[in-house]
Order: C-alpha cells, then structure tokens, then sequence
C-alpha cells in the first residue's frame, strides 16, 4: 500500500476517495452516530490542505441499483460539512450530468460527494465487466484514488476494487490506522488475548469463530448468537433467537475449543421478557432456567460480572457485537459491561463492528480509553479472521 504523500504534488489535481459513510439513520433521516464520517476526516483535511480537490464516493444502506431517495447521501453531505465548516457539494448523480459538472466546477481544497454509489446497479454487479464500466466512468472524473472506507474494502465492488485498477492509487490514514491496530490482534497479540463476540446472527460470525479458536485464548460469546451455543449444550432456550441449522457447527466448535484449550464463556444468567419490545416486562433467570414463553434480549447481571473480569485479565481484547438488545435500557445492561470493561481494561482494546462501535458512542463511554475502535463491521471481522481484502489487495504495493 503506498501512502498518499506518494501520489507527489496533489495541488489543482482531482483525488476520487471511497470513504464508508454507511451511517446509521433514525427515521427522521438523522444520522445517530456519526463515528464513520468523522473517521474521514483526517484523510479529506490532508487532501485538502495539499490543495487538492476532493471527490468523495460512498454507499450508504443496500438500495440495490436502484435510485431510492430514502438512501441519498444528503444527511451525511450536511454533516460532513458541518465537520469540516466548509462546503460539501452533493451531486444528485453519481457519474452523470451533475456530478460532471460539480466537479468541473471545483476550485482547489473543494469537496464534492457523490450520490449513492450503489443506486448504480454497475457497482455491485457481479459482471466484472459491468463493474469495470461503470470504475472507468468513476475514474473519468479524477486524477488519482485513495481507498479510505475501511469498512468496505472487503466488498469487491466498483468504487472500491474496480477503480484501484484505473487510476494511480494510495490507501488513506484510516485505513492505514485501521490496519495498523487491527493487525495487533492478528500478529503476535499479547496473551491472554480474549475476543468477545455478540450480534444476532452465528452464521455471519462462523468464518471468525473456526479462525480465532486457531489463535484466541478465550471467547466470550454473546447477544441473539448465545442461544445457538446454549442449545449446542442442550438447554432449554424458549422464544429466544435460534439458529437450529447452526447447532451441529456450533457442538463442533465447542469440541475443538475443548481439544485446543481455548476457553469459551457463555451466559450463566439471562435477561428475558415476553416480547421484543422497549418496554416488555423483564426478568433475570439462569441460562438453564428459560421459560419456553420467553426469549432472551440480554446477558444478564452474572454474565456481565463474568465477562468483565475475563477482559480486565486480557491483555489484548477484540469486541465485535452487541450483548444485548442495547437500544433497549431494559436490555443495555450487558452491552454497557463489558463496555465499560472494554474501557477500564489495561490491555490493548480493539471495539470491531459497527453495532458495538455505535454502542460504545451512543451509550455514553468515552471513546479514548478505547486503544481502536473500527469503522469496520465486516471488514474487521474479515480482516481478523485472516482473510485477503479485496479492496486493500488491489492497491498498488
Ligand atoms: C458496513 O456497514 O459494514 C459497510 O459499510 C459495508 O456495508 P455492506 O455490508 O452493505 O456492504
């Protein structure tokens, strides 16, 4: 990867940035964490103050090639702007007439964001050719790229892969950053190196979980995913999120974890309510206590003691996934231990993943007593489980 001192003297030269400003938005369309734009920041100050003009390309949600206004980048171009105080051009189209234009018009230390990159069905075509298109089209606006969205450069995608190919590249200072803190975890951690994963869904974590039973000491298994894993022992999980295609995998890991000495901690304690829902009734039982009328929306009291102290002796912790229904008081309870253990902890702490990200931020902790924290939900998993980024291999060397 070279830098972008690399690309020489960047005044009066047009500089295409794929930046990840998948933000999360409440109905209003307002961004309730906006951790990944200002991620970016560093990258588009540098541009700018070398007097370059800065193109910013970027998805936001899975509008899947079609133009859909409730995923235009406005949000994000506001506050961008408001981020840099200065202004943040919005094209309304991606290659077309306006973004030609906008950037025809662009005076040096510019800004100019694209529309949505993924309302062009080229970008996530899985026609190379179609791909490479719609890149040339992309690259067409510019002199040079940075990849600077961490957070995509595990997709395969035109702004992301396919335009690497047609223009002189660089990575950006957050992908570097990312890269530099992830790879603690992935060369030589300092032991105990402990991962707790969370998040709903086990069969989007089962390429990470094979890969770190291979180096990780312990994993801290929670949020919807814990069911899989108690069910795996045989318990009892009631109405609780359960993936029973996943149990033989599951019964499999816990095999080979016993076999390689990798601790495996799962919930003692359980918070459970009738519903999912922000004010359903809720009520601590034991993980071996489910009532079948009930699912649970959170680790309870014991657990969050539990994982706790099993970070604070870590010297090197990745979290990747909610513990719990965090948006939720009721059901944050989790989450915000080991949060604040995450916090507290005198190891080296990596938060991975955009929900826990977002937890962390939206819950209050203070995000510099994090040693990382990722703007890569499946890009960080991806990269821990040792996997080639299609994104970061693409650049040139
Ligand atoms: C993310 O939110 O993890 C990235 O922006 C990638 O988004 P995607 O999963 O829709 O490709």
């Amino acid at each position: 990867m070279r830098t972008i001192d690399s690309l020489g003297d960047l005044a009066g030269k047009k500089v295409l940035v794929r930046s990840d400003f998948n933000v999360p938005l409440d109905e209003n369309k307002n961004i309730t964490d906006d951790g990944r734009i200002r991620a970016a920041l560093p990258t588009i100050t540098r541009l700018r103050e070398a007097g370059a003009r800065v193109i910013l390309m970027a998805h936001l949600g899975r509008p899947k090639g079609e133009v859909k206004p409730e995923f235009s980048l406005a949000p994000v171009a506001a506050r961008l702007g408001e981020l840099l105080g200065a202004e943040v051009a919005l094209a309304e189209d991606t290659v077309g007439a306006d973004a030609q234009a906008k950037v025809a018009a662009m005076n040096d230390g510019d800004v100019v964001l694209l529309q949505n990159v993924r309302f062009d069905p080229r970008e996530t075509s899985k026609d190379a050719a179609e791909r490479e298109e719609f890149a040339r089209e992309l690259a067409a606006l510019a002199d040079a790229y940075v990849s600077d969205g961490f957070g995509v450069v595990h997709r395969a995608q035109a702004s992301v892969y396919d335009v690497a190919k047609e223009l002189p590249n660089a990575a950006g200072e957050l992908v570097f950053k990312e890269i530099d803190s992830l790879s603690r975890a992935t060369t030589n951690p300092e032991r105990p190196y402990t991962v707790v994963l969370g998040g709903s869904k086990v069969s989007d974590k089962l390429g990470v979980i094979a890969n770190l039973l291979e180096v990780a000491d312990r994993l801290v298994i929670g949020g919807g995913m814990a069911f899989t894993f108690l069910k795996a022992q045989g318990k009892e999980v009631g109405a609780s999120l359960l993936e029973a295609d996943q149990i033989e995998t599951v019964q499999g890991y816990l095999a080979k974890a016993a076999e390689k000495g990798v601790e495996i901690l799962l919930p003692v304690d359980v918070v459970v309510a009738p519903e999912f829902a922000a004010d359903a009734p809720a009520t601590v039982v034991s993980a071996d206590a489910i009532p079948a009328d009930q699912m649970g929306l959170d680790v309870g009291p014991e657990t969050g003691k539990l994982y706790a102290d099993a970070i604070a002796s870590s010297k090197t912790v990745v979290w990747n996934g909610p513990m719990g229904v965090f948006e939720f008081d009721a059901f944050a309870g989790g989450t915000k231990a080991v949060a604040a253990a995450m916090e507290n902890a005198d190891g080296f702490t990596i938060v991975g993943g955009g929900d826990s990200a977002a937890a962390v931020r939206l819950l209050g902790f203070d995000e510099s007593k994090f040693s990382h924290i990722s703007t890569g939900g499946g890009a960080s998993l991806e990269f821990l489980e040792g996997k080639e980024l299609p994104g970061i291999a693409v650049l040139e060397g």
